[in-house]
Order: C-alpha cells, then structure tokens, then sequence
C-alpha cells in the first residue's frame, strides 16, 4: 500500500505505533486514531488555535501537520498535561481560578500554548512587544499582560474570554 505508513509517535509519555493515511494530519490522527479529542478543530487551517499541541516541548497547530512526517516525534495533548495522579497543571488550576472560558471549546489549545509560550519565555525567547524585541532575562521577571496577549495571539477565542485568559497566564508566570 503506497498510501499509508506506520509510524511510532511518543503521545502524553506512551509509544504509540500506528498506520497513518499519508493525507491524514497530526490532529485527525490524534482525534480520530487515538481517540484523543481534547485538541479541536476549528478552522482546519492555522489560523484559530484550538488544535494547539506540544511537539517535542514546542507549541504547534496540529491541524498544519502531516502525522506520517512526524514519525519518532514526542506529542503533548491536553490529556496529557495533569499529573498521573490526577494533579492538574499549574495552567490548568488557573483557568480553574480564573474562570478562563466560557464554551471551552478554545481552552485546550490555549493551555497548550500557554505551556510551550512561558517555556519559550523563560528560555530566553525575545519579547514580542517591544520595539528592539529585547529579550527577557532567562527565568526572569514575570510576562506581563501586553507580553503574554502578543504570545498567544495565535489562540483566538469566540467566547472573548481573553481578560480572564491572561489573568490566569499572568497568574502562572509569577
Ligand atoms: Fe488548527 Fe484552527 S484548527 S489552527
Ligand atoms: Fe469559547 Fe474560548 S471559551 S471559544
């Protein structure tokens, strides 16, 4: 069969091998094969956000990937975010506190984007607001709200739960 592959992929800490359709993306597969539906699709095209997972520690839309070109990768869903015992993320008790949604149709790719964005704050990552793009000391001060509204930009929400989104990141980054 000249269409389909198998591949391994590393999902929430477990190898996971599987035939992939050669067309299928990282998120039908994640959705469809593996039956974890907490990444959403919206638009299907790269430009809402509600598909957001980490690939190997860094946030991507699932929906823009081909899941056979992710062969050997490491994925994190949502599923994925809690401890084993249950313990919830720090991001997730946030949105908890904050009440960061209204649908929640959004907030799995948000919580995953928040993730992957604080990592690349407190690796370094330069500043998307301003001017010269200075960087923030690695593992330093907290984002603040322009900071962390710019990084997740990517995430939209129908709901505009924004405020209470970015209370809760704000929240995290401290
Ligand atoms: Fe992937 Fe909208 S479903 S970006
Ligand atoms: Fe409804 Fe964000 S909470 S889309």
């Amino acid at each position: 069969d000249p269409y389909h592959s198998e591949i391994t992929l590393r999902v929430n800490g477990t190898p996971r091998t599987l035939t992939v359709d050669h067309r299928a993306t990282l998120l039908d597969v994640l959705r469809e094969g593996l039956d974890l539906t907490g990444a959403k699709k919206g638009c299907d095209h790269g430009q809402c956000g509600s598909c957001t997972v980490l690939l190997d520690g860094r946030r991507a839309n699932a929906c823009l990937l081909l899941a056979v070109a992710q062969d050997g990768c490491d994925v994190t869903t949502v599923e994925g975010l809690a401890d084993a015992d249950g313990t919830l993320h720090p991001l997730q008790r946030a949105f908890l506190d904050r009440d960061a949604f209204q649908c929640g149709y959004c907030t799995p790719g948000q919580l995953c984007s928040a993730v992957g964005m604080l990592a690349e704050a407190a690796a370094g990552h330069p500043s998307a607001v301003t001017p010269d793009g200075a960087p923030p000391a690695p593992g330093a001060a907290a984002l603040d709200r322009e900071e962390i509204r710019e990084r997740l930009s990517g995430n939209l929400c129908r709901c505009g739960a924004y405020p209470h989104i970015v209370q809760a990141v704000e929240d995290v980054s401290r």
